[in-house]
């Protein structure tokens, strides 16, 4: 099981509630954590518990009684007698909306797409009861943005690209090259392989970690794009 963040090293532990039940959980933990320590899961797309939070993906916000605002859960600590709640309808509705414009800029081809049925983003956009989208498809710097297929081991498609980063903490983390870069801002914002000239002329040493932390079809391992299934994978030096 994936429990959205890294476990606490602390040996203190804290008591708090969340949706009503009262939990327990070391020091430093994550609210996303505790929660599913205690089986409550709470949607995400940019953590997982092998690399640092992150909280770009603002899909896991919570509600903290006596305070403002939405917090992600993934960044935010446990503290003694913190009251968290993980569903209302302005956190149903939040989530929502948020889904909401990553599916407006993305393509949606989800019945011919290699990763469909094991596509994080698809579990999470049916996982939030997103059924239908408002805003036009608005993903013309994706769809202009060439596929990178150099790398003779994967593919790296821009237009299913959430820009979540997993893929750069997992180059850092991970494997600890520092092949892969956030570029660009708002709509132009992408992922970048050194300085933007393509996987095999970076300095990706074609470990496999980005590919494993890919939550949609971004990355793929191109066995899998032409057999269905990783059988003649070569990406056997992830750490993962
Ligand atoms: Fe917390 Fe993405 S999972 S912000």
């Amino acid at each position: 099981q994936d429990y959205g963040t890294p476990a606490s090293g602390s040996d203190r532990m804290v008591s708090l509630r969340i949706d009503g039940r009262t939990v327990s959980a070391r020091e430093g933990t994550s609210i996303m954590r505790a929660a599913a320590e205690a089986g409550i899961s709470i949607p995400r797309l940019c953590a997982t518990d092998s690399q640092h939070a992150y909280g770009s993906c603002r899909l896991c916000l919570v509600q903290v009684e006596g305070r403002r605002g939405t917090p992600a859960s993934c960044t935010t600590p446990v503290a003694e007698g913190m009251d968290v709640l993980t569903q209302t309808p302005r956190l149903a509705a939040l989530r929502k909306g948020v889904m909401e414009l990553y599916i407006s800029d993305h393509p949606l081809d989800c019945l011919t797409c290699s990763s469909n049925g094991d596509c994080e983003l698809q579990d999470m956009a049916g996982k939030v009861g997103l059924r239908e989208v408002r805003y036009g498809f608005d993903g013309a710097n994706h769809l202009t943005a060439q596929k990178d297929d150099s790398n003779p081991y994967f593919t790296f498609d821009p237009a299913k690209c959430i820009v979540c980063s997993r893929c750069v903490r997992a180059c850092q983390e991970t494997q600890g090259t520092f092949a892969l870069t956030l570029d660009g801002r708002g709509f132009a914002s992408k992922i970048a392989a050194g300085m933007d000239e393509g996987f095999l002329a970076s300095d990706c040493v074609s470990c496999g970690a980005c590919v494993q932390a890919c939550p949609t079809a971004t990355l793929m391992e191109k066995a899998v794009i032409d057999h269905g299934q990783p059988e003649h994978s070569v990406l056997t030096t992830c750490a993962y």
